[in-house]
């Protein structure tokens, strides 16, 4: 049983839920999860800031530096299996998770998603636009998801949820942000229990 879990997170943006897994892994809330790498699809992603702030490599494989997708796939693969990581989370990592990575690391990928899938995922279904879609439909409540990464969009099985209400006047700024705040709980919690599970040897693919 390895001593460390190693976690690679995947970032493009703001990077807040990376953040919250930094700030739990300085509370000593992540004893047995060693951040090994924060791997960036954009340069200008402001979660770089983040990983450099708690010194922790960073690399950036941004998909224009590649002719194809299929080459930017590779070299994220490649990168990936380099660090050696035995689990990978996906914090606000907006490019698909390519079969090649899916195949080499399944069951091991991690997303957190800001609603309540099955509901409000898929190919579009992200940032401003679930919760748009969410207020639009008249739900009565919202929230999040932390899911396994399979070959399709917010589809692996679902490993946990937290839920919001929507409220009357709400806008899709005010329901994204008491969402996130619950992203930020759930996030960590469930990076934790999943790494101590791996450790015990009970997550299977
Ligand atoms: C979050 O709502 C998350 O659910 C989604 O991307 C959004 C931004 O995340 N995957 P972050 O602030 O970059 O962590």
């Amino acid at each position: 049983m390895p001593k460390m879990v190693r976690a690679a997170v995947l970032v493009s943006g703001g990077g807040s839920n990376l953040g919250a897994i930094l700030k739990a892994k300085t509370a000593g809330k992540l004893p047995h999860v060693e951040i090994i790498l924060v791997l960036s699809s954009r340069s200008d992603a402001y979660a770089i800031e983040r990983a450099r702030s708690h010194e922790i490599a960073c690399v950036v494989v941004e998909p224009k530096q590649f002719p194809t997708d299929q080459a930017f796939q590779t070299a994220i693969l490649e990168t990936l299996v380099k660090s050696r990581p035995d689990v990978i989370c996906l914090a606000g990592y907006v490019k698909k998770i390519g079969p090649g990575i899916i195949e080499r690391f399944r069951g091991r990928i991690l997303n957190i998603h800001p609603a309540l899938l099955p509901k409000y995922g898929g190919p579009g279904m992200y940032g401003r636009f679930v919760h748009e879609a969410v207020l639009k439909a008249g739900e009565k409540e919202s929230g999040c998801s932390v899911h396994l990464v399979d070959e399709e969009f917010d589809h692996g099985r679902v490993l946990a949820q937290a839920k919001v209400p929507v409220l009357p006047n709400d806008t899709p700024e005010l329901l994204a942000a008491r969402v996130l705040e619950q992203e930020h709980l759930l996030y960590p919690k469930m990076v934790r229990e999943f790494c101590e599970k791996l450790m015990a040897g009970g997550v299977t693919s």
